[in-house]
C-alpha cells in the first residue's frame, strides 16, 4: 500500500527503439486506464536498453521521448511517478543483491532470453542474460502490488515473485509479492508480416509493426500491407491470425468486443476492415503525436518531471534498499 491507502502499480519500456503500437495498446493505454486507482511509478528502462548495443545519441533522445510518449499517452505528472531508472542508483545495487539469490536454471529458462540470445549468437551479454533480476529489482523496490504489462512479460513476473518469496522466506518479510495485470485485449499484439509473432520494435522489416509517432499514411501504408489470408471472412479465430490481429487492435482502441467486431463485418472483405483499423488507430494516435511534438520542444518542462519524479522515486526506493541491505548483514553507513 502507498501513503494514501491505494495500491501500488509499476512498470516500464524500454528505449531500444521507437514504440510501437504493441506497447501502446498492451501497455501504456491500460497504465493511463488505472491512473486514478493505484499510486504508480512508471519508468524509462534505460538501464535494460544497454543489454543490447545502443548508440549513445540515439538512447539519450529516446529515453526523453519515451517520457513524453507517457505523459502525451495521458499519464498525469501529477498523479504518477515518472522517472529514468538510472536516476534511481538503487535498482542497480538491489540487482547485485537479488543477482546472488537468483538461480542460473532460471534464467537460462526465460524465453525472451533463450530468443534474443538465439539471435544474437556468440556476443550474448551477461546482462542480457540477468536482465530478468534487473527488472525484479525494479518491481520490488516500490513495494508494488500490481505490474501492468503484456503477455510477454509475465515469465518476468513470474521470476521476480519467486525471487521475493525466497527473499521473505531467508530472511523475514521484506517484499510485497506483485501480481501482473494483463488486459484482456490488446496484451499481445502480434507482427503485421508474420502475425505468429509479436509485434516488436526490434523487428528488422518496418513493415511488421506500427510505431506510436508514425504520421497518418505510413499507418495506412502499414495496415493495407498487413498479412491477411484468403478464407475472406472477418473472424476471431486461431486459423486466422492476421485478421484476428487486426480484431484485437481495432477492439482494443474501440472498446467493441471481438463478438461485435465479427458481427459488424459479416459479409464484408478485408478491404473495409482495414481501413478502419487505420482510421481508429490515426483518431487514437494523432492527439497523442501532437503532443509529443510540443513536449520534446519543451525540455525544460521534461527534465522538471524526471528529476522530481527522481527524488520521490529515491526516497521510496531507499528505503526498501537499505531494509534489504540490513537483513543480509550489511553494516549501515
Ligand atoms: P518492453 O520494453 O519490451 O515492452 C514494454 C511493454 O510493452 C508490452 N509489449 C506488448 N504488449 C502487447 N503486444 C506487443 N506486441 C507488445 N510488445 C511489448 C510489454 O509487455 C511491456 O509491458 N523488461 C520489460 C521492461 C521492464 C519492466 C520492468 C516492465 C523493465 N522493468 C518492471 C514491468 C516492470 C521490457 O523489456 O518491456
Amino acid at each position: 500500500m502507498g501513503n494514501n491507502n491505494k495500491k501500488i502499480a509499476f512498470s516500464g519500456i524500454q528505449p531500444s527503439g521507437d514504440l510501437t503500437i504493441g506497447n501502446y495498446l498492451g501497455a501504456l493505454k491500460n497504465w493511463v486506464a488505472i491512473q486514478d486507482d493505484f499510486e504508480s511509478y512508471y519508468c524509462v528502462v534505460d538501464l535494460h536498453a544497454l543489454t543490447v548495443r545502443q548508440d549513445p545519441k540515439e538512447l539519450r533522445l529516446r529515453t526523453l521521448k519515451n517520457l513524453a510518449i507517457y505523459i502525451a499517452s495521458g499519464l498525469d505528472p501529477k498523479k504518477n511517478t515518472l522517472f529514468i531508472q538510472s536516476h534511481v542508483p538503487a535498482h542497480s545495487e538491489a540487482t547485485w543483491l537479488l543477482n546472488c539469490f537468483c538461480y542460473i536454471g532460471e534464467l537460462s529458462r526465460m524465453t525472451q532470453y533463450k530468443d534474443k540470445s538465439q539471435k544474437i549468437g556468440e556476443s550474448v551479454s551477461a546482462g542480457l542474460f540477468t536482465y530478468p533480476v534487473l527488472m525484479a529489482a525494479d518491481i520490488l523496490l516500490y513495494n508494488t502490488d500490481v505490474v501492468p504489462v503484456g503477455v510477454d512479460q509475465k515469465q518476468h513476473i513470474e521470476l521476480a515473485r519467486d525471487l521475493a518469496v525466497r527473499f521473505n522466506n531467508l530472511y523475514s518479510p521484506t517484499f510485497t509479492i506483485p501480481e501482473p495485470y494483463i488486459a484482456d485485449t490488446g496484451a499481445k499484439i502480434m507482427d503485421l508480416q508474420e502475425p505468429e509473432k509479436k509485434m516488436s520494435k526490434s523487428a528488422d522489416n518496418p513493415n511488421a509493426y506500427i510505431l506510436i509517432l508514425d504520421p497518418p499514411n505510413t499507418i495506412k501504408k502499414k495496415i493495407s500491407r498487413a498479412v491477411t489470408d484468403d478464407i475472406g471472412v472477418v473472424r476471431y479465430s486461431e486459423d486466422q491470425p492476421g485478421v484476428s490481429n487486426l480484431i484485437s487492435i481495432l477492439s482494443t482502441v474501440t472498446h467493441m468486443t471481438p463478438k461485435d467486431i465479427e458481427k459488424k463485418y459479416e459479409g464484408m472483405g478485408y478491404a473495409q476492415l482495414k481501413a478502419d483499423v487505420t482510421d481508429a488507430l490515426v483518431e487514437e494516435l494523432s492527439p497523442v503525436q501532437k503532443t509529443v511534438k510540443e513536449l520534446l520542444e519543451d525540455k525544460t518542462y521534461l527534465e522538471s518531471i524526471y528529476k522530481n519524479s527522481a527524488d520521490k522515486a529515491n526516497y521510496v526506493a531507499n528505503k526498501t534498499l537499505r531494509k534489504m541491505q540490513r537483513k543480509l548483514g550489511l553494516i549501515p553507513r
